[in-house]
């Protein structure tokens, strides 16, 4: 298992598959990709999980992550996830937060981050928090 930077267009395959199947690809090529760190956890060569990182200063976003369906609750995801808050408090970010799938809030929880007071809000019929750790 290697965990290692990626450019921006390797993420998108598995970002559709993941995260936005009924979309079309486009919708997971994001703008501000340029500004972002890829991370992609590879098994035997193949991608198996991916996560982008935004750091702006003291502040990181982590975003768009993404396990192969079939690999998942393997525990690639808490790796490369444990792996991008060590490289975000490397690159001086005092704090990173994320926008979190409902359904996924109780797996951040169990790293520590926890909902901030922003309200919940609904976005393409899903619903999100605002979470967030301090990382110093
Ligand atoms: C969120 C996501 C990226 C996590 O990746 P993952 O590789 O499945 O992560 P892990 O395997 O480390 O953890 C997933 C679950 O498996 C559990 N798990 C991890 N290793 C395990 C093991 N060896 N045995 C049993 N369970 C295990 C974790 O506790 C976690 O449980 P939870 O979902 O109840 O919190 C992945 O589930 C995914 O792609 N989901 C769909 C897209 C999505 O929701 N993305 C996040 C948007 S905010």
């Amino acid at each position: 298992m290697i965990i290692k930077r990626i450019p921006k267009e390797e993420t998108w395959e598995l970002r559709h598959t993941v995260l936005w199947p009924d979309k079309d690809l486009s919708f997971v090529q994001m703008r501000e990709d340029d500004n972002g760190l890829h991370f992609g956890l590879y098994e035997d060569q193949e991608l198996v999980s991916v996560l982008s990182l935004f750091v702006n200063g003291h502040d990181a976003q982590f975003r768009k992550f993404a396990t192969l369906p079939s690999e998942q609750g393997k525990g690639y995801g808490s790796l490369l996830l444990h792996h991008v808050l060590l490289e975000a408090a490397s690159l001086g970010a005092t704090r990173i937060w994320c926008n979190a799938r409902a359904t996924k809030s109780g797996f951040y929880e169990r790293f520590g981050l926890q909902k901030t007071t922003k309200e919940p809000f609904e976005k393409n019929g899903l619903l999100f928090f605002v979470m967030e750790i301090q990382l110093i």
